[in-house]
C-alpha cells in the first residue's frame, strides 16, 4: 500500500476528503502523516479522528532557518516511507531540503486556473478582476510560488456577485478533483 503525507496549515477540508478517499479505498494509499505548522489549526482535530495518522506539529519559528525546520520534518517523515506528499492549504513555500528528498513527489492544490492568480488570495483576486470561469489546479511543487508543472485542472464557471457562494463552488470542485487526481497519480 502506498503512503501519503498531507501538509496543512488551517481548516483542513482537503485533508479530510483525501483521508476519507484513502479509508474508503477510492485512493489506493494510506494517509500516514499530517504535517501542520500552526498550533491549534482545525486540521489537527480532523486528523485526530483518523486512525494511523501520525500528527507532526512543528512550528517554523522554533527553528533558525527554513532548512532546519524542513530537516526536522524530514527526520519524522523518513521512517514512514512516504511515497507522495500532498499540500492542502499549507501556507509555506517548500524549500530545497524537502524538494531534494521527494523529487516530483510533492503536489499542491491551488484555487485558481494557474498560471493566473497565484498567491494566498487567489479567489478574491480573480473575483475582483471580474473572471467568468474560475477553477482549481493540482500541480507539482517546485521552489517557486504556485509555479510547478500542472497535473490537472477543473473549471468553475460563475457569473454571480456572491463571493461566499463562489468559494463554496470552488471548494466543491477541489473536493472532487484532488482525490481523483491523487488516485490517478498513484495507480
Ligand atoms: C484550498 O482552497 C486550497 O486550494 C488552498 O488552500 C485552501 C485550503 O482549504 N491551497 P482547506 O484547509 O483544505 O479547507
Amino acid at each position: 500500500m502506498r503512503k501519503i503525507a498531507i501538509f496543512a496549515s488551517g481548516n483542513g477540508s482537503n485533508f479530510e476528503v483525501l483521508a476519507d478517499a484513502c479509508r474508503e479505498g477510492r485512493i489506493p494509499a494510506r494517509v500516514c502523516a499530517l504535517v501542520c505548522d500552526r498550533p491549534g489549526a482545525y486540521v489537527l482535530s480532523r486528523a485526530a479522528k483518523f486512525e494511523g495518522v501520525e500528527i507532526i506539529q512543528l512550528s517554523p519559528r522554533d527553528f533558525a532557518s527554513r532548512a532546519d525546520y524542513e530537516s526536522a520534518v524530514l527526520e519524522r517523515l523518513r521512517p514512514l516511507g512516504i511515497d507522495l506528499i500532498c499540500l492542502a492549504g499549507y501556507m509555506r513555500i517548500i524549500g530545497g531540503t524537502l524538494l531534494k528528498a521527494y523529487p516530483e513527489r510533492i503536489v499542491n492544490i491551488h484555487p485558481s486556473l494557474l498560471p493566473s492568480f497565484k498567491g494566498a488570495h487567489a479567489i478574491r483576486d480573480a473575483f475582483d478582476f471580474g473572471v467568468k470561469v474560475y477553477g482549481v489546479t493540482i500541480h507539482y511543487v517546485d521552489e517557486s510560488l504556485d509555479g510547478g508543472r500542472i497535473i490537472a485542472q477543473g473549471a468553475v464557471p460563475y457569473e454571480g456577485t456572491d463571493i461566499d457562494a463562489l468559494e463554496r463552488l470552488i471548494h466543491r470542485e477541489e473536493h472532487r478533483l484532488y482525490p481523483a487526481t491523487v488516485a490517478r497519480l498513484l495507480s
